[in-house]
């Protein structure tokens, strides 16, 4: 079978997928908008072409020069996990005629409004939202939806370009923040822990699910340097004080009529133990999520969504044996990392649970925390209590600790 796959070198997370494509027997074929010799080695090693374009961006560029390179190939999939790429991708599918998320459903998943005008018709509970080209338009917005309000590009990620307004003051000084941003979403303001509900479908039946916590929430840790933000994965996902976010993400993969592939949805749940949607992707998590879903049960979920993605079949055996946390650092100072405290400490402790660390060497220049959540290093750590787990987590967020200048 002869996989076309976008992006197979970024995000961190896509070399593996390509590895998983090729070791269940698929021939993949990679392009993206980089030189050959600046994909990863591991992505190198298991893609049997490759085509540099000159912007992902430009696709319509793109859609003339694959289907011209791919011409004499069967192509049987189009794969993109990156998120810029998801509408391309469909775009590409409907040029060679290879089946797959269509275009109409590829912009559900990008466009934020679009997403929640669907979900909101399907009788599901999520935020009061409405769409803002101009200040104007975002004050109006503003005006229906209430303070306290968020606002944030219609089709973002990561959190960039998000604000919380609390009153008129708040809302202005947004705006002038926001002015490189052509279009906006404005929702009411959700108070509540969030959570993510992570599936491989096929053909619309979920055959694996996680359930993920942000520790704090993506906002607020990105809007403080000193914070070592969390991503945790549960080894209970079917507790009962989660059942509301499971039913939520199931109504929302059939109103979304998503059909094969990963998923990642960010949900909320309130006080009162309301499950609110919050957003879905037509992907995997980032920020090595996919990695703590292994760590939790063992298993590769690469070759497992390969699996799926490929032959209509998911043979993993799903036992969840530990709960996992990703703490990110984040260097104090600036320029280049100059020491590491508190490791030598930290492992004595906890050593055992620790599955995987991956810091900057002392020397290399830190990286933009704004940018990558990966910030200057992470810590994965597993452990079969919760509670447990978030305490190793915490002690790793407070007593490791890396200094730049
Ligand atoms: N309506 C909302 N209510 C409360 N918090 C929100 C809301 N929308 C976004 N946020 C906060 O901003 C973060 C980023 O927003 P999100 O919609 O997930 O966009 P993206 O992850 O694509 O940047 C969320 O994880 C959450 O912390
Ligand atoms: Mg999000």
């Amino acid at each position: 079978m002869h996989v076309i796959f976008i992006a197979p070198g970024y995000p961190a997370e896509m070399p593996h997928f390509v590895r998983g494509l090729a070791s269940q027997g698929a021939t993949v074929l990679g392009v993206s908008d980089v030189p050959v010799d600046q994909l990863p080695e591991l992505a190198k090693r298991h893609l049997a072409d490759y085509l540099h374009v000159p912007s992902l961006q430009d696709e319509d560029d793109v859609v003339r020069r694959v289907a011209a390179w791919s011409a004499d190939r069967a192509i049987a999939r189009v794969i993109c996990m990156w998120e810029p790429g998801v509408v391309l991708a469909a775009k590409l599918r409907v040029a060679l005629q290879v089946p797959g998320q269509s275009v109409e459903a590829a912009m559900r998943f990008r466009d934020k409004d679009l997403m929640k005008q669907h979900i909101v018709a399907a009788g599901i509970r999520a935020a009061r939202h409405a769409r803002a080209a101009t200040a104007q338009e975002v004050r109006d917005a503003v005006a229906q939806v209430g303070f306290p309000a968020i606002i944030k590009p219609i089709a973002g990620a990561g959190s960039m370009d998000t604000f919380r307004v609390a009153d008129a003051a708040e809302l202005e000084a947004a705006l002038a923040q926001l002015t490189h941003v052509p279009e906006v979403q404005v929702e009411e303001f959700i108070t509540g822990e969030e959570f993510t509900f992570d599936t491989i479908c096929i053909d619309g039946r979920i055959v694996y699910y996680n359930i993920g916590y942000y520790r704090p929430n993506p906002l607020l840790a990105r809007s403080h340097e000193w914070i070592s933000p969390q991503t945790l994965c549960l080894r209970d996902p079917d507790a009962p004080e989660l059942a509301g976010g499971r039913a939520l993400g199931e109504a929302v993969l059939k109103a979304m009529e998503f059909g094969t592939g990963f998923t990642h949805m960010e949900w909320f749940l309130t006080a009162s133990g309301e499950a609110v949607f919050g957003e879905i992707a037509a992907r995997p998590p980032g920020a090595h999520t996919v990695d703590l879903m292994n760590f939790v049960s063992d298993i590769d979920l690469f070759t497992g969504y390969a699996e799926a993605e490929l032959f209509g079949t998911f043979s993993l055996q799903v036992e969840r044996k530990y709960n996992t946390a990703n703490i990110f650092k984040r260097a104090e100072g600036q320029g280049r990392i100059t020491r590491i405290e508190g490791l030598a400490g930290l492992m004595q402790r906890h050593g055992a649970h620790v599955v995987h660390l991956d810091l900057l060497p002392i020397g290399a220049p830190r990286r933009d925390w704004k940018l990558t959540l990966l910030s200057d290093g992470y810590v994965v750590v597993r452990h079969p209590d919760w509670n447990t787990t978030k305490q190793i987590a915490d002690d790793f967020g407070t007593d490791l600790r890396l200094y730049a200048s």
